[in-house]
């Protein structure tokens, strides 16, 4: 499909204004597939059939391959690019009324409210009269469940999610945000596991089943019966950012071994939880039946 094969110039152009703008950097592209590869294996066969009649057909039937789309349309769609992220007034805790808005104080124009949005809209499914391109809706819906978990996407206004405090990665200079995005699962991928993204993710996976079992109950709890539990997501993220991010993290910090051991733990968690919790959302919407909880597999 068009939208996945923009040729290379344009492509570029676009990497570039990306790499540019301030909030740029969305959960990388690691981040996105690695937790949508987390969902795949619990979404039920009812769910698991619904989106694939939804994937573009680019995608061969995996739903990983479009969890980075969102961010490749951010300047073709300007509207969607506050749907990325939450600012606070540089509090260490978040509400829907007070931080979900866009720069127009346009209500809702955030990520937990798109993740709502795209919620609702996908309830349409095999609805005649819907309106949306659902598609679309659940491209945005796998990329928002993760972005939201990215600790820094909830983060202060102030710094721009972490944009605007320059550190250095080791020896390499970039943002504290992009440290999130990507910096940490790149490290851990390279010193850890191969450079390979699928031996991170049985890495994940086994701490799923080990590790974390007893805690998984938990990430599944969303009482919310129709909207999702999006407000407690970012809940956890603007105190994850104050109590990891921000902390021992300031302008032109140097960031390394120390900082990497301590937070790494806390990247790969949010990616699992973003995984399960988007295998949640989906199999309420898809699978009404046999999702109160997530099947195991
Ligand atoms: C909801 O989705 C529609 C269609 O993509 C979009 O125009 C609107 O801005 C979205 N609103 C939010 C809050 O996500
Ligand atoms: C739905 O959105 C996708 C992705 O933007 C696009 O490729 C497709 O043509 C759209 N479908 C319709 C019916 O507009
Ligand atoms: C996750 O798995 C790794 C590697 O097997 C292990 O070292 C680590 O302790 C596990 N973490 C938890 C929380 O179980
Ligand atoms: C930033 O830190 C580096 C090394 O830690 C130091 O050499 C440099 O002078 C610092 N720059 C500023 C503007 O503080
Ligand atoms: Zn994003």
């Amino acid at each position: 499909m068009e939208f996945l094969s923009l040729r290379l110039p344009v492509f570029f152009l676009l990497s570039v204004l990306i790499a540019k703008a301030p909030f740029g950097d969305a959960w990388g592209k690691e981040g996105h597939i690695m937790a949508c590869k987390i969902a795949e294996p619990y979404l039920t066969e009812k769910t698991l059939k619904a989106v694939v009649d939804l994937l573009p057909e680019t995608a061969g039937g995996e739903l990983s391959t479009i969890c980075p789309w969102a961010d490749t349309v951010r300047f073709r769609y300007r509207w969607s690019s506050p749907l990325h992220y939450i600012n606070t007034p540089g509090v260490c805790n978040y509400k829907y009324s007070r931080d979900c808005h866009n720069s127009h104080g346009e209500a809702g124009m955030c990520v937990a409210g798109a993740i709502n949005n795209y919620t609702n809209q996908l309830y349409g499914y095999g609805n005649p009269s819907n309106q949306y391109n659902l598609t679309e809706s659940l491209m945005f819906l796998a990329h928002f469940v993760g972005d939201i978990h990215q600790p820094l996407h909830v983060g202060f206004q102030d710094d721009e999610g972490g944009n605007t405090i320059i550190v250095h990665w080791y020896r390499r200079k970039t943002n504290l945000h992009h440290v999130w995005d990507s910096s940490i699962i790149e490290t851990a991928m390279r010193d850890y596991y191969d450079n390979d993204l699928d031996t991170m993710v049985e890495g994940i996976k086994l701490n799923i089943t080990g590790g974390w079992a007893e805690d998984v109950d938990n990430w599944q709890n969303c009482q919310n019966k129709r909207a999702t539990c999006a407000n407690d997501y970012a809940e956890e993220s603007i105190k994850l950012a104050c109590d990891y991010a921000y902390k021992d993290a300031e302008q032109n910090s140097t960031l390394e071994d120390d900082y990497f051991f301590t937070r790494l733990p806390t990247v790969k968690k949010r990616i699992a939880q973003a995984g399960l919790r988007l295998a949640l959302i989906l199999n309420r919407i898809f699978d009404s039946e046999n999702s109160q909880q997530i099947q195991s597999y």
